[in-house]
């Protein structure tokens, strides 16, 4: 197969390196850890539709990053761009909200099990934040404890001691447990008796670097009723897997109802907004809370969050995502079988997280992406992958073709592994 060169796109970076800070920042960056090496990337997009997207240098990708989540249903619906298109013809960022929030919230708690209440802003760091808010001010306390390793967003509370840009202050509040941990969670508890306002987590640990980990049984009943008898806020961190695992929730899907729970991505299928949802005990404490931003009231996301909720349930896109997730994991990990490689997945099928076992420096693994990659289908190294809904049989069997290639020019350079 032939390997895909990025000319553009690297005098585009050279371009943004001298007027924007680390050229692309963030997640989306080279400099991040996922792209690595780098030289397999492209940087810069020019198109994208269904589950496809292309590159600056004309080059097309099957991407199985989807925007890291919010792409759903596929790049481009048309249902949910009309749905955008009809209300953008009306308003969207206007001095008044339009009905179009209320029918959002309506069709939220509609949705949701755990949601007596929906608020929105734009990105999940916004309703985190708000989580966390939320729960000093209905309990009066203010520790909150968090899961090593998990990730919510980019507030100075959300950072780890020594990193650039926080002060000692911003975190001394947090506590910290690891992932199905029950026990070092109720030890903290009897700890700090009373001084706990909240226990975040996402539903299932969605690290970097390391595979994910599903909750074990009795985990998050554990949790719920720990929480409960300490008046402890539990909030669910379902900004990433949200409406992947479950309509109603992914606290929903593993059988407990949270306090507090954040969507953010998959929400209105790439359209900017995320919601806070709750239930009526932290209703007043929310609107307690100022909090508020200048596109938080924009229609135009509204529509296309009603549009997208509507389109989810009518296709049942978990069940799609986790067929069709079941479908390409089976075959990558045959494919690796076939070339004497172990390919290790973990996390939800939807969202899963795979690497490659033989060799712990994991350069393997990153040969590997970096062959997929340049070879038209896009994975990143050490973050979860995400399945959409617009992914067919043909972009499966093409992956796996690609997979298989790629599989091979690895070996070829690490005839000894076996
Ligand atoms: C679990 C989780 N929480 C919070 C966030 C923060 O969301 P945002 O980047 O939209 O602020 C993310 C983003 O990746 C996430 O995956």
């Amino acid at each position: 197969m032939e390997t895909y060169t990025y000319a553009n796109s690297r005098k585009l970076f050279e371009r943004a390196m001298k007027v924007i800070p680390a050229g692309v920042y963030g997640h989306l960056g080279p400099v991040e850890g996922s792209m690595v090496p780098p030289s397999a990337f492209p940087f810069f997009s020019s198109h994208a539709e269904g589950a496809h997207l292309w590159d600056v240098d004309g080059n097309r990708f099957i991407d199985y990053m989807c925007a890291y989540g919010p792409n759903i249903l596929g790049y481009r619906d048309e249902d949910i761009d009309h749905a955008a298109r009809e209300q953008a013809k009306l308003s969207d960022c206007v001095t008044l909200p339009s009905a179009t929030m209320v029918e959002f919230a309506e069709q939220l708690v509609d949705t949701v099990d755990s949601a007596d209440w929906a608020f929105f802003a734009k990105n999940g760091g916004d309703v985190t934040s708000f989580a966390l808010m939320i729960a000093r001010a209905a309990t009066g306390r203010t520790k909150a404890v968090f899961v090593n390793k998990g990730y919510h967003g980019v507030a100075a509370w959300t950072k780890l001691p020594g990193n650039p840009g926080i002060a000692e202050a911003d975190i001394s509040n947090n506590l910290y447990v690891d992932w199905n941990n029950y026990q070092q969670l109720e030890e903290l508890v009897s700890r700090h008796p009373g001084q706990i306002a909240c226990f975040m987590a996402s539903p299932y640990f969605q690290g970097n670097f390391v595979d994910n980990e599903l909750p074990e049984a009795e985990y998050w009943s554990k949790v719920r009723a720990l929480c409960t008898k300490h008046g402890i806020v539990l909030v669910i961190d379902d900004v990433r897997c949200g409406f992947r695992l479950d309509l109603a929730g992914s606290d929903h899907y593993y059988g407990f109802k949270a306090d507090l729970i954040c969507f953010c991505k998959a929400l209105a299928n790439g359209y900017n907004v995320s919601a806070l949802c709750g239930i009526d005990a932290l209703k007043s404490a929310a609107s307690s809370v100022f909090y508020t931003g200048s596109y938080w009231f924009s229609a135009v996301p509204f529509a296309a969050g009603i549009a997208t909720l509507k389109k989810l349930k009518e296709i049942d896109a978990p069940k799609r995502l986790y067929e069709i997730g079941k479908k390409l994991t089976e075959g990558l990990v045959d494919v690796a079988r076939t070339h004497s490689f172990n390919l290790n997945i973990s996390g939800e099928l939807p969202m899963w997280y795979m690497r490659i076992t033989d060799d712990e420096s994991q350069i393997i693994h990153q040969e590997w992406i970096a062959a997929c990659v340049q070879r038209g289908v896009f994975f990143t190294n050490h973050h979860n992958h995400f399945i959409n809904a617009a992914l067919t049989d043909e972009d499966i069997l093409y992956t796996l073709n690609v997979a298989d290639d790629a599989f091979k020019a690895v070996r070829k350079l690490h005839p000894q592994f076996v």
